[in-house]
């Protein structure tokens, strides 16, 4: 069993960008620059924007956090979107998601123009994702895209079982693998809450992908001897034992399922830092598209 570790892995992409950085600085060219926008102060939210400006620093990106509070109308949030999308400084920026539910998340995204637009969630970028042209790739996705092929894991005819239909995770998951060549043409299915049984098809998967948000959900018995497992899943588990008060699971239950698995992401440190490294990626491929 091989552990797929992106904690390593997006390590070694961060370097490979502050290199990539350091370059651009010497021939006195741009520095990247990303900006997030986070509404509200929902905890997860607030760690993951964290991690997203410490990752600017560490490659020596420049980065902008707005913090807007809960209660911002849609107008106020879209005018700040309008902002960044005409400041020249600003190469990238995101909006974490979710958003209050006074505020429309489809028309926000929409509002993001499609050259800054890192997440990949623009419906221009969608499309061109899904008629395989070149753009941004949602960061989650193309993280587990980069394991897959960074650590030499086979997807060509192999039959694909991705788990939760999200914008964010499951259906750009299952456009990337069903493309042509490498990392792809891999045979998906796209499976979701009204999917019947969906024990007999993870007992056939080569490879799956988990990411419908229930911690543990895939056990042991659902899965078949030498596959790869991507754990996309990361909720917080009440726990007295921890500091915090919680523990965090992965929708893979690790200890019936590793001992059958060729290769697993570990939850953390399996494709949360690199969906990280990856929106550093896009953003790098934003200022330099300019
Ligand atoms: N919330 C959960 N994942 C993501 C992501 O990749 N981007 C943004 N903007 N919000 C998220």
């Amino acid at each position: 069993m091989t552990i797929l570790d992106g904690k390593k892995t997006s390590s070694d992409i961060k370097g490979e960008i502050a290199i990539a950085v350091a370059e651009l600085k010497k021939q006195g060219k741009k520095t990247p620059h990303l900006a997030a926008i986070l509404v509200g102060s929902d905890g997860a939210s607030m760690t993951y924007v964290g991690a997203k400006v410490k990752a600017c620093d560490l490659v020596g990106f420049e980065s902008t956090l707005l913090e807007l509070p809960a209660d911002t109308t849609e107008e106020a949030l879209l005018l700040q979107i309008e902002n960044l999308n005409n400041n020249p400084e600003i190469d990238g920026f995101i909006v974490q998601l979710p958003l209050p539910k006074h505020i429309d998340e489809q028309k926000v995204l929409m509002a993001v123009h499609p050259d800054k637009d890192v997440d990949g969630f623009h419906p221009t970028n969608v499309g061109k994702m899904a008629l395989e042209l070149p753009t941004f790739l949602p960061a989650t996705p193309y993280g587990i895209m980069e394991l897959l092929e960074r650590y030499k894991v086979e997807t060509s005819g192999k039959n694909v079982v991705v788990i939760g239909r999200s914008h964010i995770v499951g259906r750009p998951m299952s456009i990337l693998l069903s493309q042509k060549g490498a990392v792809g043409d891999a045979t998906v299915t796209l499976t979701h809450s009204r999917t019947k049984n969906l024990k007999a098809i993870t007992q056939e998967a080569d490879i799956i992908v988990a990411a419908l948000g229930i911690a543990e959900f895939l056990t042991g018995d659902m899965v078949k001897e030498g596959v790869t497992i991507i754990d996309v899943g990361i909720t917080r588990v009440a726990d007295a034992t921890k500091k915090s008060g919680f523990r965090l699971a992965g929708d893979v239950d690790f200890a019936s399922v590793s001992p059958k698995a060729d290769f697993i992401t570990p939850v953390p440190g399996g494709v949360g830092p690199m969906t990280i490294a990856m929106l550093l990626k896009n953003t790098l491929l934003a200022c330099s598209r300019k």
